[in-house]
């Protein structure tokens, strides 16, 4: 018997905080027209100072536990998605375990930028086929406004703060079909956060730095690319795409992918407007967008795909 790993419920929560394009024009030289033309965002969240990653990821799973009727003593698996962790250690899911109430479970983070949430699915994935975990708990979760440089008008109109969630569990019946994940460290100079934490001090930059056009180049190629190969290992067409929920970093990034699969627009979702980037959580935010405005429904199939500094780049096909 073929054991799937299937998404049995998703969660999600933004921040209080809406931060629009002439909040930010206030601050840096930008306006609404430039970022809404360029990258399609209106508005984005910012936590307040004391929240963290894992107080997002909490409400986030609490909202997906909820959705899939699984209580904390059925976890056995959490895995979190971010890049901007509550601290150095322990994990933000360790730390998220325990505010949940979780015993006994698997916790640790998945580093893989924007392309966490999709790492940490295709991981959950496998400890589900392999039979080493029932019901996992994978979100991504980040508050990027901490590591935003508000000098460089580049970087700091693009990202937002938010968390999704998914709860998987094993199932007969499908279930994410494939996953597929790459990296190229060669790349990791174009789109990173080089600060790190020493002798009590900051070393490097702590701030977020991006060749914007670079990343923009990579990015529509690594998409198109990694969807084929996600349609291909399945035998499928892009017409049997019913959703296609890409990374929401800029709205012409996802649908010039798009267009490569000759999808139309109306099975493209796009949250982009109203979230900003919020790197690991901007996948399963979309997802539980789509899923409570009624768009993604049971029987539907799903593409996701995500990329991010690293590169660190990935797809999964699901049926949902
Ligand atoms: O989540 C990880 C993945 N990240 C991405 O996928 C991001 C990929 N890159 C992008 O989305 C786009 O490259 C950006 C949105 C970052 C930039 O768009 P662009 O069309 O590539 O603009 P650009 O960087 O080439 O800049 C064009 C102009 C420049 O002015 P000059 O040199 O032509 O005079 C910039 O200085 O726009 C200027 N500019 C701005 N103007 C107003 C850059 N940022 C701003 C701004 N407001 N916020």
């Amino acid at each position: 018997m073929t054991v799937f790993a299937r998404i049995v419920g998703t969660g999600s929560y933004l921040p209080e905080k809406v931060v629009t394009n002439d909040d930010l024009a206030k601050i840096v030289e930008t306006n609404d027209e430039w970022i809404v033309s360029r990258t399609g965002i209106r508005e984005r969240h910012y936590a307040a100072d004391h929240e963290s990653a894992s107080d997002l990821a909490l409400i986030a799973s609490q909202h997906a536990m909820v959705a899939a009727h699984v209580t904390a003593s059925e976890i056995d698996l959490i895995i979190v998605a971010t890049s901007t962790p509550d601290m150095v250690f322990p994990a933000t899911a360790c730390i998220l375990q325990d505010k949940l109430g979780v015993k006994q479970s698997i916790a640790f983070d998945v580093q893989a930028v924007c392309a966490g949430f999709v790492y940490a699915l295709a991981t959950a994935e496998k400890f589900i086929k392999t039979g080493a975990s029932k019901c996992a708990l994978v979100v991504g979760a980040e508050v990027f406004s901490r590591i935003m440089d508000f000098t460089d008008r580049g970087t700091c109109v693009l990202f937002g703060d938010g968390a999704g969630a998914v709860v998987l569990k094993a199932s007969e019946t499908p279930g994410i079909l494939s996953t597929h994940l790459h990296a190229d460290g060669s790349y990791r100079g174009m789109l990173c956060t080089p600060g790190t934490v020493e002798n009590g001090k900051v070393r490097g930059d702590p701030f977020l730095k991006m060749d914007g056009a670079g990343v923009y180049k990579f990015a529509v190629k690594a998409f198109e690319d990694v969807a084929w190969e996600a349609l291909n290992a399945n035998n499928m067409k892009p017409r049997e795409i019913d959703w296609f929920v890409c990374h929401q970093a800029n709205r012409r990034i996802i649908m010039h992918a798009a267009k490569k699969l000759a999808l139309p627009d109306e099975k493209v979702v796009v949250t982009v407007d109203r979230h900003g980037n919020t790197s690991a959580a901007s996948v399963p935010l979309a997802l539980d967008t789509s899923v409570h405005e009624g768009k993604i429904k049971s029987g539907d199939t799903v593409l996701l795909a995500a990329l991010g500094g690293g590169f660190a780049w990935g797809a999964a096909l699901l049926t949902w």
